[in-house]
């Protein structure tokens, strides 16, 4: 998918202007008001809800009634006939997609396009995929997975959604007109308010759990315990919500990912205002490059950045021009705008430093020696290459994927309890008793002995200082400075 599709949409989508609300008194309305009619009985809760959206304001050169967003085209593969108007067949999708919103909200679609959240549904190359699909099965990617991820939605002879690819809200769901995501991931239909959207609860359906706690990070942080205690201050009704300005008690993960500052207008592109990727074994620093036929990419810090203005011939690039670079520094200058609505500048550059030093312990100390090793274990035959049929899989799986993204996750949002108990605490616990013992084991049936898992230890773990103790134990250097320290604070005898 992809490339392809964005190329034709944002040439759809450029130079249109900003929320044109269609002149209802040069418009037929007649049919729109037939639907309402009809499903006020019907559907009640729905157009309960519509009528409380800005999509229904009162003026009455200002509504959007559902026609406006379910309208087909006779022909077109999501279209159905349902029910006549003044004789002539009326057609209508059941599904609007980011593309027919795009007609009154170009600005909006454009943003969220390129985004990696309308690209969440590409996951079927990667290893949880193959954990959901083979070691789970299908019932539970399409219950599971999907619901956060978005599928494609297929249709039926009729072009009607078939019941397992739909319901489906997932962020970036790939719909059958070829446009990504769902706007009522966050926007729920039919009031599709923003107020709703700014809550911490939208991002917590999908943000959450043992592999991506930003909600339980969030509601421990201090933001989060400000939000509550001061919700009613937050002003989410406002039309526009610029941080300290509109409110000033709490961010709230819009706030920083996405909201309005006095400098900066809001966006749909979630990943804009973040620098480092926290998801992958090993994390890097990420620049963005957009392109002028609407799609974007990440490069990797000291890999090769296009110049703007340049033919991006690269397979990213596919031949398009360079468009905007943001480096990781513009990135993270953006989130640092956010912050500056509420902090001095020597609070933010702290907290920057405490999170880089444990990405940077969590990549130097952990990833980066036991992803070498296991490398070693593959090419020497101690393990398979297939995923998840060796135990140890598991383990160095289970400390990057859980255990190490909560404690980058917890860092980078103020979640101590995650950086640390949650967090390093058990990598730490499982590198040096699961991941180790395993290594052993598994050499020790091979081979009889454990010399060659100890001479991958002493390979990439030895030389690294923060596993000192591992090798030669405590040492009493260590331990006297312990005391010594303890000893000026609390008095002699203090450390027991
Ligand atoms: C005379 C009554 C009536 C009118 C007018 C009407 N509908 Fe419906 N609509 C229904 C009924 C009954 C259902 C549920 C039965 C069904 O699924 O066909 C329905 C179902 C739907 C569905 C869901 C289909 C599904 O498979 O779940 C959508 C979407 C819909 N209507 C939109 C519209 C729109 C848009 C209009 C105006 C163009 C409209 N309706 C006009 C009665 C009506
Ligand atoms: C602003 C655009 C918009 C308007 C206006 C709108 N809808 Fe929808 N409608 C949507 C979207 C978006 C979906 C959800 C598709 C998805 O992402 O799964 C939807 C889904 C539906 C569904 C199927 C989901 C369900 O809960 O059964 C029905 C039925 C429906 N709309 C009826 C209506 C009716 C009736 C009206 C007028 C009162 C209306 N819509 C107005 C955008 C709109
Ligand atoms: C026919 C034009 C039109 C279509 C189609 C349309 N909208 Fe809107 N939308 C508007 C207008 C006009 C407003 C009100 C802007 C204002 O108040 O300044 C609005 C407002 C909004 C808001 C802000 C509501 C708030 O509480 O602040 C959201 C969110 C939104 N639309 C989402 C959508 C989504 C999602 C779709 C597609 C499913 C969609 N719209 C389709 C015209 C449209
Ligand atoms: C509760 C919602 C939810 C479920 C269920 C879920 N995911 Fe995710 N997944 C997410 C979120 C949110 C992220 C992004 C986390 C982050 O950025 O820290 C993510 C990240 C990922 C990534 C990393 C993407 C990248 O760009 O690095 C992959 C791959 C993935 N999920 C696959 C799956 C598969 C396969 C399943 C089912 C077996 C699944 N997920 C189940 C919400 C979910
Ligand atoms: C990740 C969650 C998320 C998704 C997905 C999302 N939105 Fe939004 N949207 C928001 C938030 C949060 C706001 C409020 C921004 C602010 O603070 O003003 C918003 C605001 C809006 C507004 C109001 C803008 C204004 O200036 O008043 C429109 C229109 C809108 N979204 C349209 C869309 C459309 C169309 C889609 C689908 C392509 C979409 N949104 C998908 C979270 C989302
Ligand atoms: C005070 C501002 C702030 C708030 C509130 C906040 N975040 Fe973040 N978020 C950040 C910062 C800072 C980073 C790290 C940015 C970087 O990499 O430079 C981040 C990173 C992320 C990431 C990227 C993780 C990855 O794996 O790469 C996700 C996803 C995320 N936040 C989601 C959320 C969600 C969901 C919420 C609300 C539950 C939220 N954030 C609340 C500031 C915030
Ligand atoms: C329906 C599920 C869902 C919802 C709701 C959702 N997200 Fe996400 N989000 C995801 C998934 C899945 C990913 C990972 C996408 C990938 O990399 O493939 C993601 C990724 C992100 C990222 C990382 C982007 C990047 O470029 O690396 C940020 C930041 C983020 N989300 C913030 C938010 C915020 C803020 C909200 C609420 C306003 C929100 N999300 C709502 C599912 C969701
Ligand atoms: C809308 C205002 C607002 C924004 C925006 C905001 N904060 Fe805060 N922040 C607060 C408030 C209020 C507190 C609680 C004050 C306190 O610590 O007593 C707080 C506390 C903190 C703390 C102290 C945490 C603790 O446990 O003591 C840190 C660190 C912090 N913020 C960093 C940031 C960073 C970094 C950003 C931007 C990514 C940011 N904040 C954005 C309002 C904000």
């Amino acid at each position: 998918m992809g490339s392809a599709v964005l190329g034709l949409l944002s040439s759809m989508y450029a130079g249109s202007a900003a929320a044109a609300m269609p002149d209802k008194t040069k418009l037929d309305t007649a049919i729109g008001q037939a639907c309402v009619k009809c499903h006020a009985d019907e559907s009640p809760g729905i157009v309960g809800e519509w009528k409380k959206s800005r999509h229904n304001m009162n003026d009455k050169k200002r509504v959007v009634d559902c026609y406006d967003c379910h309208k087909a085209k006779e022909g077109e593969k999501w279209a159905y006939k349902h029910e006549k108007h003044d004789g002539k067949d009326i057609f209508i999708t059941t599904i609007p997609t980011p593309k027919n919103c795009a007609s009154c909200h170009p600005d909006e679609v454009a943003q969220q396009q390129p985004s990696h959240h309308a690209k969440a549904g590409q996951i079927l190359g990667s290893l949880d995929n193959i954990m959901g699909e083979v070691i789970g099965g299908p019932a539970a990617v399409n219950a599971g997975c999907r619901q956060c991820h978005g599928g494609d939605v297929v249709l039926d002879h009729r072009g009607k959604p078939t019941p397992e690819t739909w319901p489906n809200t997932g962020i970036g769901r790939g719909n059958p007109d070829g446009s990504l995501g769902s706007c009522s991931a966050c926007h729920g239909r039919h009031r599709f308010s923003s107020a709703q959207a700014r809550t911490p609860d939208t991002c917590g359906k999908c943000h959450l759990g043992p592999d991506h706690p930003q909600m339980e990070v969030y509601n421990e942080s201090k933001h989060g315990i400000m939000y509550r205690a001061h919700v009613d201050e937050m002003n989410l009704k406002s039309k526009k919500w610029v941080a300290g300005v509109d409110y000033t008690a709490a961010p709230t993960c819009a706030t920083c990912h996405m909201s309005a500052t006095r400098k900066q207008k809001t966006t749909h592109d979630v990943g804009e205002r973040i620098s480092w990727t926290l998801r992958p074994p090993i994390s890097q620093k990420l620049n963005m490059v957009r392109l002028d036929n609407g799609s974007e990419y990440d490069v990797p810090e000291g890999s090769p950045i296009p110049k703007v203005g340049e033919v991006d011939s690269s397979p990213k690039g596919k031949g398009a021009k360079v468009k905007e670079v943001l480096t990781w520094e513009d990135r993270r200058g953006k989130m640092k705008n956010v912050c500056y609505a509420c902090h001095g500048s020597d609070q933010v550059k702290g907290h920057y430093k405490q999170f880089d030093d444990v990405v940077n312990l969590y990549n130097d100390k952990f990833a980066k020696p036991i992803a070498a090793a296991m490398k070693d274990l593959v090419a020497q035959g101690y393990i398979t290459a297939a995923p998840f049929d060796d135990k140890i899989e598991w383990t160095w799986w289970e400390i990057w994927h859980h255990e190490g993204r909560r404690a980058r996750h917890g860092a980078s949002m103020m979640g101590p309890d995650y950086t640390w108990w949650h967090g390093i605490y058990e990598v730490a616990q499982h590198t040096y008793f699961k991941w180790i013992p395993e290594m052993k084991e598994a050499v020790r049936k091979k081979d009889g002995d454990e010399k060659a898992a100890q001479a991958i230890l002493e390979k990439h773990f030895k030389p690294i200082a923060g596993h000192d103790w591992y090798f030669n134990g405590i040492s009493k250097d260590s331990i006297e400075k312990t005391r010594a320290a303890f000893e000026e604070r609390y008095g002699k005898g203090s450390l027991k």
